[in-house]
């Protein structure tokens, strides 16, 4: 007889540069025992690269390709549960925030713009954030994005004040109720 087809339970972790989805993807893949997909390290393995190689030797535009790219190839994958973490920017694509939706149960990883700054000006690792007015970068593309992180996500958690242990257990806890009750 046949196996009937399950759709797998994939939980996505989408938010801005420096929110956590590494260190809650990280914690989840420990709880749980599913893969953890980094996308942009995936990208890096693929390329060879470094992202900010890739930015600086190829540009934006073939980065968001590569982007895009990895997305449709995860989604193909219908056979196991997976915890994917993606790039802050993957939400600039209307495809790849659809493509979002379908795959699982999206965590926008929400944190103050301070925060943001403070992680994210300890190193040099992203492109997009090199420049004498970081600040400023911050504020204009929080703002962009804000509106397509809201849109694509099944779930917002504000993480200020929490721990990855205690995001994480609020992530359990949701998305048991998301899969049991969305099918
Ligand atoms: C980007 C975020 C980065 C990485 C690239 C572009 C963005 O990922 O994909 O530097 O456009 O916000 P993290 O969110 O993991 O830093």
């Amino acid at each position: 007889m046949s196996q009937t087809a399950v759709t797998p339970q994939n939980i996505v972790l989408i938010g801005f540069m420096g929110s956590g989805k590494s260190t809650v993807g990280r914690e989840l893949h420990q709880r749980l025992g599913y893969p953890l997909i980094d996308m942009d390290r995936c990208i890096e393995e693929a390329m060879g690269k470094k992202i900010t190689e890739i930015f600086k030797e190829e540009g934006e535009a073939a980065f968001r390709d590569f982007e895009t790219l990895e997305l449709l190839e995860i989604s193909k994958n219908t056979d196991e549960n997976q915890i994917i973490s993606t790039g802050g920017g993957i939400v600039i694509r209307p495809q790849n925030r659809s493509l979002l939706r379908k795959l699982g149960y999206v965590v926008w990883l929400h944190a103050p713009e301070d925060v943001i700054y403070d992680r994210t000006s300890r190193n040099q690792d992203r492109p997009l954030l090199n420049h004498a007015d970081a600040r400023e970068k911050i504020t204009n593309l929080l703002a962009e994005r804000e509106p397509w992180y809201r849109e694509t996500a099944h779930l917002k958690i504000d993480t200020a004040g929490l721990d990855s242990s205690e995001i994480a257990t609020g992530i359990l806890e949701s998305a048991r109720y998301y899969f049991t009750h969305s099918k």
